[in-house]
């Protein structure tokens, strides 16, 4: 899809109008007073959520309610014109022109729209052969002139574009978006968009000692890799670390099979990892990025590594292995400890790790952990601009009780049905030694089971936008 400029001049025919409520001057001039007639009649007053189609002789007009223009933010516009976006689509619009008013020509704002519309439109249909989607927007103009907005809408793309690429991944089954799929995508975006990659095999991670990744690969007939990106735009290191099973079943200590399959995406932080090492490069971020995405399937084969085990990881520190479920901190324990290998200034990992931060913080919120509060701070701050929203639960020391094992340096388990977001924080914790370091549940955020806001049914692609808005401000107070 494209995104053009246009002048108002030549909008044509198929227009989106956004309207403050009860503020009609512009909408009224386009609508030839129509606009005004259904609010009159409280059929469209420019509130908030609120959505109107007018058909015109040669097409139609989107109200769009913005709601009161005092009270107006980036979300609410990220959401008014998705929604009209996807009316357009629903209404199989192929082109359409878009108003931005005058008080979104700001860069935030006409960002916020391009988004909000691009997130939208997104459908994951490629596996669809008979009810094909012919439903397919092909161009939007912005009718605008405005340089901030014109830097603002390539900005959009870029961080969009990212965002799409990651819930592609992620919408894949796992027969086919297997650890050397992912290592493929990020072979091919690192050539296209200039990052470094390098893709680990079994072999390979043999000889490395990457024991806590090897030991959850060993129920499966796929093997394992390890994928690590760097971005080189600046001195100053920032280490990215994405869990990446392909498919958890819970291996010998098997999942129930309700809504198994949607442990497909338990590979979401890694896809996430490389969606924003994608749009770092292509943003030149003044930063060098690195990115490490440990990835296998989880699986109880005959070979499967079971409860009781002990793995000595690539620290040197070992593991008892009491539930395989728990796996993605173990796979996770091998990517930070490689991360510290790169003298990062900060580590942040993203993992849909604990079903317990679901329970804690539901579709709506990613579980923020960590052992420095001006990264804590800072993440909470985009995750706010972003509306990727970020919670911080507590991490005292008190809590490492739950993870001390009788006969290993710890255990994979945390105290039954008691804090189990943070005791998996706290295993990971032990393999970031003395790095500032960030984690980000996204058990509940990476997903959908249904169509949000400018948020499908799949894959979301959380943490990508977030990652992006702290990187860009990394530097600032
Ligand atoms: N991938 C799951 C976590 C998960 C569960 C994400 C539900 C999204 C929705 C993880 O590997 C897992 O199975 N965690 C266990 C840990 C437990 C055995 C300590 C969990 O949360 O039940
Ligand atoms: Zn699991
Ligand atoms: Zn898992």
């Amino acid at each position: 899809m494209k995104i053009s400029f246009a002048n108002k001049e030549s909008a044509g025919n198929e227009l989106i109008v956004p309207v403050f409520e009860n503020e009609f001057q512009e909408a009224e001039k386009l609508t030839g007073g129509i606009a005004r007639k259904l609010a009159s009649k409280k059929e469209f007053e420019g509130k908030k959520d609120q959505i109107q189609v007018v058909h015109t002789q040669n097409g139609k007009i989107v109200l769009v309610g913005l709601g009161d223009s005092q009270k107006l933010s980036l979300e609410i516009i990220r959401q008014a014109y998705g929604k009209a976006a996807s009316v357009m689509r629903d209404n199989s619009t192929k082109k359409f022109s878009v108003i931005l008013p005058e008080c979104l020509n700001s860069f935030d704002e006409a960002k916020a729209a391009v988004e909000g519309m691009l997130l939208s439109l997104y459908k994951f249909s490629s596996f669809k052969t008979v009810e094909k989607d012919e439903k397919i927007v092909e161009e939007i103009f912005l009718l605008s002139d405005d340089s901030e907005a014109k830097r603002a809408v390539k900005e959009a793309i870029i961080i969009c574009d990212a965002v799409l690429f990651t819930r592609d991944l992620q919408n894949h089954p796992s027969s086919i978006a297997t650890p050397q799929m992912l290592g493929k995508k990020a072979l091919e975006s690192a050539k296209k968009f200039g990052f470094k990659c390098k893709v680990y095999g079994k072999n390979e991670l043999e000889k490395m000692g990457m024991n806590a990744i090897l030991a959850v690969n060993k129920g499966s007939a796929i093997p394992p890799a390890l994928i690590v990106m760097e971005y080189n735009g600046g001195k100053e290191t920032i280490c990215l670390v994405g869990k990446g099973i392909t498919f958890d079943s819970g291996g010998i200590s098997l999942k129930p099979s309700a809504a198994m399959d949607e442990m497909k995406f338990d590979m979401s932080g890694g896809a996430a990892v490389i969606g924003i090492m994608q749009a770092a490069a292509r943003l030149k971020l003044p930063l060098r990025i690195v990115g490490i995405v440990p990835s296998t399937e989880n699986m109880p084969g005959g070979k499967a590594y079971k409860p009781g085990d002990i793995i000595k990881t690539y620290l040197g520190k070992t593991i008892e292995v009491l539930d395989t479920d728990a796996e993605g901190r173990i796979i996770l324990s091998d990517g930070l400890a490689f991360a510290q290998k790169f003298k990062p200034s900060a580590i942040i990992d993203y993992a849909t790790l604990t079903g317990a931060c679901v329970v804690a913080l539901g579709n709506i919120t990613a579980g923020l952990m960590g052992n420095d509060d001006q990264l804590i701070k800072k993440i909470i701050e985009a995750g706010n601009a972003t509306n990727e929203k970020a919670w911080q639960l507590p991490m005292f020391d008190d809590y490492k009780e739950d993870i001390k094992s009788q006969v290993a340096d710890i255990k994979n388990l945390g105290a039954k049905g008691s804090a189990g977001a943070i005791s998996a924080a706290m295993f990971l914790k032990e393999f970031v030694g003395n790095c500032k370091w960030a984690h980000l549940d996204i058990a509940g955020t990476a997903w959908t089971t249904k169509d949000r806001p400018y948020k499908p049914f799949g894959g979301t692609g959380f943490g990508v936008r977030l990652t992006i808005e702290l990187l860009k401000n990394w530097n600032k107070q």
